[in-house]
């Protein structure tokens, strides 16, 4: 079947739209560099958790989906999504080495009233900036003989409620004209759409939505730290916070953030800003404040050693339960628990791992071990996955640090369980 859709980045965000395009009967083209990841797409194998290979093999099987390194292959799609990776530097300043380094391919083969939509995560005016001129060394021109707009995914790994087909997309395009046929694009695959007004709007649409998670989970680590000190139980007062049916929403504190996103996405608005002579002053208190939490939850596992087994870090086997991200998910990109392990090695601690979803953390030495929480002196709760038996595991540890209410109520300060 002849391929209508190209994306390049065969990721946790590629996938999971290729497989929509693809179930309202579009034919797709994947292309990614992972030679690996194209064998095994075109072998129905998917290694996203969010599109099970049993969902995606059907539409390999049927010549929906395929996948390829070769950018050749986009020559008579209709639309060219581009979902590659967007990190930031070791400076912490916008990485986009790989979306200009996969714009140049593309304005070799770029073709007469093709679409580009660029759906990485990035600051306003990465899409007129940056890619819009290395697309034009195609001797194509924007809004007449191709087309160009910026669309975010806004996609939650692992979460069942909202994917990508359910999740309205918000599109701005170039020109007029490049909107229209990004709106079509997406309400012809049965997705609701936005539009908005230019590419930047809709890049800073994104970079908001990223921004609020990040300042309103900064605002309740800040109070769990305040909590520790007072002696109240933060989690019951979040707990209760959230019986306000309005003006409020919950948000739950944790060892620090993770994922490929809010970690990263708030300070590429933090570069761009400074062009303007702006400093974005609460973006960069809420890094501050959740970059602090992992080194706050080794004092507190500190802590709970001193106090419960009269012991130091040193020296201490300490088994870190959870290592994803987040919970019932394998992704361990910017992992709060990496950042732990490292601390409390720091220390002296002895670090094992176990975690359902994650055997392996090649670059920490590391494969999860069973779970045998009597065989350590401390038993860090890190990643709550809905897998473990919480209650079970009090009963067997000696001593439980839990960073994630895992342990609910009966978690108390009772001298073998510690929470945040
Ligand atoms: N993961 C998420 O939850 C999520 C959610 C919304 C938005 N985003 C954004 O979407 C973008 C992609 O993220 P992701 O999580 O899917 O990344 P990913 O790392 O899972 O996937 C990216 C893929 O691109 C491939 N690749 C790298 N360079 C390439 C090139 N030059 N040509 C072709 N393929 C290449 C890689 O091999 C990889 O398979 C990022 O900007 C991210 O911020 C991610």
């Amino acid at each position: 079947m002849k391929p209508e859709i190209a994306i390049i980045g065969a990721g946790y965000v590629g996938i999971p739209l290729a497989y929509t395009f693809a179930e309202a009967g579009r034919p797709v083209v994947l292309v990614d560099v992972n030679g690996e990841r194209v064998e095994e797409l075109n072998r129905g194998v998917s290694a996203i958790k969010d599109v099970p290979s049993e969902r995606l093999a059907p539409l390999v099987e049927r010549g929906l989906v395929r996948a390829t390194s070769e950018y050749g292959a986009i020559r008579d799609v209709e639309a060219i999504l581009v979902a590659l990776p967007t990190p930031l530097s070791p400076q912490r300043e916008p990485d986009l080495s790989i979306i200009r380094a996969a714009a140049a391919e593309l304005a070799e083969v770029l073709q007469r009233d093709q679409l580009v939509v660029l759906e990485s995560t990035t600051y306003p005016g990465t899409t007129r900036e940056v890619l819009l001129p290395i697309l034009e060394t195609s001797g194509l021109t924007v809004g007449e003989s191709f087309f160009l707009a910026y669309s975010p995914e806004r996609v939650d790994p692992g979460r069942e409620d909202f994917t990508t087909k359910t999740t309205p997309k918000v599109v701005g395009g170039v020109t007029d004209a490049c909107t229209s046929r990004a709106v079509d694009l997406y309400e012809r695959a049965g997705i609701d759409v936005h539009p908005v007004s230019s590419p930047e709007a809709s890049e800073l649409t994104k970079l908001l939505e990223n921004i609020f998670r990040s300042v309103n989970i900064a605002l309740v680590n800040e109070l769990a730290q305040l909590c520790d000190r007072m002696g109240i139980d933060v989690w019951e007062v979040v707990e209760a916070a959230a019986t306000k049916p309005f003006g409020f929403m919950s948000f739950r504190p944790g060892p620090g953030l993770g994922g490929h996103c809010i970690p990263i996405d708030p300070f590429y608005l933090t570069w761009k800003a400074r062009e303007f002579d702006f400093y974005t002053e609460f973006i960069e208190l809420a890094g501050k404040v959740n970059e602090n939490m992992p080194y706050f939850c080794r004092s507190l596992i500190s802590q709970a050693l001193n106090h419960g087994k009269e012991r130091s870090l040193k020296g201490s086997k300490v088994l870190v339960l959870g290592v994803a991200y987040k919970a019932d998910i394998d992704d361990v990109r910017e992992s709060p628990a990496l950042k732990l392990i490292e601390l409390l090695r720091n220390a002296g601690s002895d670090v094992a791992y176990h975690d359902p979803h994650v055997a392996e953390l090649p670059e920490h030495g590391l494969a999860s071990v069973a779970l045998e929480p009597h065989a350590y002196d401390c038993v860090a709760i890190v990643t709550a996955h809905s897998s473990i038996d919480y209650e079970d595991l009090v009963e067997r540890a000696e001593l439980v640090v839990d960073l994630r209410n895992a342990t609910g109520r009966n978690g108390a300060r009772n001298g073998k369980v510690w929470k945040l």
